[in-house]
């Protein structure tokens, strides 16, 4: 691409230095993103070879429901080489990122496959299960008084529901896990990326080899329907199947984890709203839970490339450009939130796009939702005075990718252990699920899950 002197002019108008993989991006998030909101919604940045960046509500909006906004990436440059949702280019990519680097048609085909397993009335049947992992992981911390919010419960519920979903057996939930997890956290120049990057593998062969398995002994789940899934009469291509899997995995993991742990530690600093939250739940828990992902915004935002000369926003964008759309810094928007930089837990008409808007909204916003207000209820019941250790606490470096924790290490004063642990409340739940056929579609089975015997 020419710099040619318009597109020069363009861009000089709104300059920022805009980089979310720093350490300081982090610490300063909130000075920067008041200052991008009062002197440059939209932002040229030059690194990562040049993007544009949306910080304000109103451009956010605009841009991601934009049909000249492309979320393709062209991995084998058959179309127009457009390189999807990642900023820089992530290097590991073999596969696209499932129907979330499609546009539509395309993407709706595959859209339309997982609908059936994660709209409100199919999650909503996989409540009983839910409550019977968070409650068998917190029994194997429950009479020691000290737990890691985010290995022994935010890790493990979110890893378990998703392999259920799938089809792939619950016991190979920290195969799946690890990799997930590590990968948020590990830059791919980092010491610990071939380590990362060998867990990846296992995984992929794993997930590969459930798909064989599943092709020749059909059982019900996501993997179950996406190979069934016919596009013109043909099944659809293995890597994009694969693909389509990696962000479900994705999807599922990393985000639920950042967000339980991040409202954890908030009501460790809080105590009193903890307390309000407790006795107020059946009021309070579903405005909390969506000021938690607007605070918090697990996912602080994604990448796209204009397709077509277009002006929004004031801004006038040019075919090829690249594009970051921020949910995080929309979500601190001035002019839609009062006081944005608090925590406000019945705050009213909460706009935020945690879950992101248009198209690609998350399809598993209904799993995320259920899931965390099941292990928070859990940890309010059962170990109601916990104080989060600030010295043993440890966040992302950066939240380029996900606003997440390592570690959240916490004490509470020890209690009973309710039913079985996890290893035996996994075999038993597995055993259910194969009989009741769990993971099958709401148009197959209306009843919920089970679980009393
Ligand atoms: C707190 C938890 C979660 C957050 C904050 C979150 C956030 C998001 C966001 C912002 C998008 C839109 C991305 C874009 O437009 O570029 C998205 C899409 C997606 N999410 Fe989530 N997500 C969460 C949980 C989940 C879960 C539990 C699943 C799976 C069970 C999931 C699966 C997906 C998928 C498959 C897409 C792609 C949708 C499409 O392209 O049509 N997410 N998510």
């Amino acid at each position: 691409m020419n710099d040619n002197p318009s597109m020069h002019e363009r861009r000089t108008g709104a300059r920022y230095h805009f980089d979310r993989h720093t350490p300081q991006y982090r610490e300063q998030f909130a000075t920067i993103t008041r200052e991008m909101h009062e002197k440059c919604p939209v932002a040229w940045s030059d690194t990562y070879g040049g993007h544009w960046v949306a910080a304000s509500s109103e451009a956010v909006f605009e841009l991601a429901r934009c049909p000249h906004v492309s979320n393709d990436h062209d991995i084998h440059g058959e179309r127009r080489g457009y390189k999807g949702i990642t900023i820089p280019t992530a290097q590991r990519a073999r596969y696209r990122g499932g129907m979330l680097e499609m546009d539509d048609p395309e993407h709706r085909l595959y859209r339309d496959v997982l609908n059936p397993y994660l709209s409100p009335a199919a999650v909503k049947r996989w409540e009983p299960f839910i409550a019977d992992i968070t409650r068998a992981s917190l029994n194997e911390n429950i009479e020691t008084g000290s737990i890691d919010f985010v290995d022994d419960l935010a890790n493990i519920v979110p890893a378990v529901l998703t392999l259920a979903m799938l089809g792939i057996p619950l016991k190979r939930w920290s195969l799946y896990s690890e990799p997930t997890h590590a990968s948020a956290y590990t830059p791919e120049d980092s010491p610990d990326a071939a380590r990362v990057a060998e867990m990846h593998q296992q995984m992929g062969a794993d997930l590969f080899a459930s798909m064989q398995e599943i092709r020749a002994n059909p059982r019900p789940g996501l993997i179950n329907a996406l190979i069934g899934m016919r596009i013109d009469g043909e099944p659809a291509p293995e890597h994009e199947l694969l693909g389509q899997l990696g962000l479900v995995l994705g999807g599922g993991f990393d985000t639920t984890t950042a967000l339980t742990a991040h409202a954890l530690e908030w009501l460790s600093q809080n105590p009193d709203a903890r307390q309000r939250l407790s006795a107020e739940r059946d009021t309070l828990l579903a405005p909390a839970t969506e000021e938690f992902l607007r605070f918090y915004t697990p996912a602080p935002g994604d990448g796209r490339t204009i397709s077509a000369d277009t002006t929004l926003a004031g801004t006038d964008f040019r075919e090829g450009e690249r594009l970051w759309i921020s949910w995080a810094m929309a979500n601190r928007d001035p002019a839609v939130f009062e006081d944005p930089d608090t925590v406000v837990l019945d705050r009213k008409g909460n706009r935020h796009f945690s879950f992101g808007l248009g198209v690609h909204r998350c399809i598993g916003s209904n799993v995320a939702r259920t899931v965390f207000k099941a292990m928070i209820t859990a940890v309010l019941d059962r170990m109601p005075d916990y104080v989060c250790d600030p010295a043993g606490t440890v966040h992302y470096d950066t939240i380029g990718v996900i606003q997440g924790m390592r570690h959240l290490p916490a004490t509470f004063t020890s209690g009973p252990r309710i039913g079985p642990g996890l290893d035996e409340t996994l075999e038993r739940l597995q055993r259910i699920c194969d009989e009741q056929g769990l993971a099958r579609p709401i148009t197959e089975r209306r009843e919920s899950a089970d679980i009393t015997y």
